[in-house]
C-alpha cells in the first residue's frame, strides 16, 4: 500500500523556529532567539478583571458561537482605529478577526495562490508567513530589504512577472527591525497600485514603535490593492489567538467565505474580553507604556552589545519591534556562532532560514524575551563566541 500526502501538504517548509523554541525551553537556557513578547509587561490584572466582567454581564454569548468574521464591536473599534491612527478609513465589514494573523497568511494564499504563481516576498521575511504561503507552492521571488526597505527594482521585475501578491512588512520588520522609508513606501505604492498584484502589509509590530507609529501606512496610500494583517499577539497576548485582516470591499465576501470554511470564527471568548480590556484601560496609553517598557529593554540589549561584542561584528539600532539584526564578518557562516552560543547555553536564531537567498552571516536576536539580567549573562556568551570565531 501508498500513503501518500498531498501537494499542499508536501510542499509546506519546515520551520526552523519551533524546532528552537524546544531548545530554548529546556533548563537553564537562556534565548535571544524566538519572538515572544515580554511577560513582564503583559496587564494580567486588567485581563482578569475583562474576563470577569464578560462573563458576568452575558456568559452564554461569550461562550457560545459568533458571527463568522467576528464579534462587531471589536471589529468596529478595530475600524475606528484605522481612521483614527493607521490613516485610512473602513467599515467594520471589512475588517475579518482571525485566530491569530498566521491564520490570514493561510487565507490569503488559498485566496490568491495556484501552484507555480509568482509571488514577492522580502528577502529575509518572516518565516512564518512565508511557510503559511509555502503550502500553495508558488514561485517565490526574493525581494531584497536594505536599511530603507525592498529593492524596488527587484519588486518591480517580480510584478512584471505576474506577481499575485507581495508581502511586506513595512514597520519594524521580523526579523531584521527595519521599517520602510517614505521613500520606499512611495516607490512600492507606485508600483503595486493598479497593477494587479495584491499587497499583504503584515502590521504586527507597527503598534510597537518606540516613540509612536513609524511612516503611513500602505493601507492608506493603495487601500483598494492592499489588505492589512493586524493582531494582539504582540500587544496584549499570543496566547489569546486573536488576529484580523482589513480587505478591499471587492475581496470581503471571498474572504469572508475562506474564513468560514478554514475554522468557523475566532475564538468568541477572547475577542469579547479584549473588546473588554480596550475599553477599561485606555487602548492608546496602554500603548504607551508598552512602547517605552520595549524601548528601555531595546536599550539594555544595546548596552549589553556595545559592551561585550567585538566590533568584526555589526548590528541595527531598531526604531520599534523586538528584534536586532547582527551580521558577523562577510563570507563566514552564523550557524557556527548559533552552535558556539548553544554550548554556552545561549540560543541565538540564525538569518539563514529567514532568506530565500543568501544570508549565512546574519543572526536575528530578539530583547523581549529575556529578562535584564539573563541579557547581561546571554551577551557575554555571545561576545565570547564572536571572539572565538572571528578575531
Ligand atoms: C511579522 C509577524 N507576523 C505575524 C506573526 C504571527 O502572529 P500571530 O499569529 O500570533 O498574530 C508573527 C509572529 O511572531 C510575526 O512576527
Amino acid at each position: 500500500m501508498e500513503r501518500r500526502f498531498s501537494r499542499s501538504a508536501e510542499s509546506t517548509m519546515d520551520s526552523f523556529i519551533m524546532g528552537l523554541v524546544e531548545v530554548a525551553a529546556r533548563p537553564g537556557m537562556i534565548s535571544f532567539a524566538t519572538g515572544l513578547p515580554d511577560n513582564t509587561l503583559f496587564d494580567t490584572q486588567a485581563l482578569v478583571r475583562a474576563m470577569e466582567e464578560v462573563m458576568s454581564e452575558d456568559p452564554c454569548g461569550a461562550l457560545q458561537y459568533d458571527t463568522p468574521t467576528g464579534y462587531i464591536p471589536l471589529r468596529k473599534r478595530i475600524a475606528e482605529r484605522c481612521g483614527r491612527v493607521l490613516g485610512f478609513d473602513v467599515g467594520y465589514e471589512d475588517v475579518l478577526m482571525t485566530s491569530g494573523s498566521q491564520v490570514c497568511f493561510d487565507l490569503i494564499g488559498k485566496m490568491f495562490l495556484d501552484h507555480g504563481d509568482v509571488m514577492a516576498v522580502e528577502n529575509p521575511g518572516y518565516l512564518g508567513a512565508i511557510q503559511a504561503y509555502s503550502a500553495y507552492s508558488p514561485d517565490f521571488r526574493g525581494v531584497d530589504i536594505d536599511g530603507e526597505g525592498p529593492d524596488l527594482g527587484q519588486l518591480s521585475a517580480a510584478v512584471g512577472d505576474g506577481a499575485r501578491l507581495f508581502y511586506s512588512i513595512p514597520n519594524h520588520q521580523n526579523p531584521s527591525g527595519v521599517s520602510y522609508s517614505e521613500d520606499a513606501r512611495r516607490g512600492v505604492a507606485e508600483i503595486i497600485g493598479g497593477s494587479g498584484c495584491v499587497l499583504v502589509e503584515d502590521d504586527a509590530y507597527g503598534e510597537l514603535g518606540y516613540h509612536g507609529r513609524v511612516g503611513r501606512t500602505m493601507k492608506s496610500m493603495i487601500p483598494d490593492d492592499t489588505i492589512l494583517t493586524g493582531s494582539f499577539s504582540k500587544t496584549i497576548s499570543p496566547g489569546m489567538r486573536v488576529g484580523w485582516m482589513v480587505v478591499p470591499e471587492w475581496m470581503r465576501k471571498k474572504a469572508g467565505r475562506s474564513l468560514e470554511a478554514c475554522c468557523l470564527q475566532s475564538n468568541t471568548f477572547c475577542q469579547r474580553v479584549i473588546d473588554r480590556f480596550m475599553a477599561d484601560v485606555d487602548y492608546d496609553s496602554y500603548l504607551d507604556v508598552l512602547r517605552r517598557g520595549y524601548a528601555r529593554k531595546k536599550q539594555v540589549f544595546m548596552d549589553a552589545m556595545e559592551d561585550c561584542l567585538p566590533d568584526t561584528v555589526s548590528w541595527n539600532d531598531p526604531e520599534g519591534g523586538m528584534f536586532v539584526w547582527l551580521r558577523t564578518p562577510e563570507g563566514t557562516d552564523a550557524m557556527r556562532l548559533y552552535e558556539r552560543a548553544l554550548e554556552g547555553k545561549l540560543v541565538v536564531m540564525p538569518g539563514h532560514p529567514f532568506h530565500v537567498r543568501g544570508g549565512a552571516n546574519t543572526i536575528r536576536l530578539n530583547f523581549a524575551t529575556p529578562s535584564d539580567e539573563q541579557i547581561a549573562d546571554g551577551m557575554r556568551v555571545l561576545g565570547a563566541a564572536c571572539r572565538d570565531l572571528y578575531s
